[in-house]
């Protein structure tokens, strides 16, 4: 398979790239990282990006920001960080990727357990997470030429510990192999308009 893996470089897309990498010829990209330039907060570089690159057999997203801040201080212009960046980087994946797909491609988003179990100061990234579920379960509705669209929605990661432990009090670090697998079933499996979601 030819699979690009964007926020390759990452904590969590480096151990993706490893993984895949093994069987699978891979494309890192980000914005400042890996092979080729991308940054998905603007559509007409995800569309330069495509364009650079022949079709593949499946995307894989684990970039994308948010503003964490309490309440009280986040401004308008800060949900729009999240807005720009996240969400609608990789709604504007999936609506400019699916032309580079294969039949039977597929498209794997990244969340978090913020959707469904956030923590202070997530106002806006625990919103963008909840919408791209949303997306997802409603795109795969539509969507043609076989390709599947799915979400990875992880808790704190175990490489990302040190990071985020202060924010998530008494949350168990995710090991990096249950966060892979999630990954794996995704673009390996056959499943379609999931929320694959490994928070323990
Ligand atoms: N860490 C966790 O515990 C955890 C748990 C659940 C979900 N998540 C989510 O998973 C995703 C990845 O997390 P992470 O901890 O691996 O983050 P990370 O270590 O900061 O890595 C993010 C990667 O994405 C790239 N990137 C960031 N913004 C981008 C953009 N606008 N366009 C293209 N590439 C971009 C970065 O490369 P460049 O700087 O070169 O662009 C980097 O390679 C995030 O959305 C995060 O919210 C993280």
């Amino acid at each position: 398979m030819k699979i690009v893996i964007i926020g390759g470089a990452g904590t969590i897309g480096k151990t993706l790239t490893n993984h895949f990498k093994q069987e699978h010829e891979v494309i890192v990209a980000g914005r400042s990282t890996g092979a080729i330039n991308v940054d998905i907060a603007e559509s007409s570089s995800i569309q330069n990006f495509f364009d650079q690159i022949d079709k593949v057999d499946a995307i894989i997203c684990a970039a994308g920001e948010a503003k964490w801040a309490n309440f009280k201080d986040l401004t308008e212009e800060d949900y729009y960080i999240g807005f720009k960046s996240k969400l609608m980087g990789q709604v504007n994946l999936v609506r400019i990727g699916q032309n580079y797909l294969n039949p039977k491609g597929s498209i794997t988003l990244t969340t978090g357990i913020l959707a469904d179990d956030p923590v202070i100061k997530t106002a806006s990234a625990a919103m963008v997470n909840g919408a791209i579920h949303s997306f997802v379960k409603a795109v795969v509705l539509e969507i043609e030429n076989g390709i599947r669209v799915n979400v990875v929605s992880a808790g704190m990661v175990e490489d990302a510990y040190e990071k985020y432990e202060a924010h998530f009090p008494g949350h168990n670090p995710v090991p990096m192999k249950k966060v892979v697998n999630g990954y794996i079933r995704s673009v390996m499996g056959k499943d379609t308009g999931r929320i694959i979601k490994i928070y323990e």
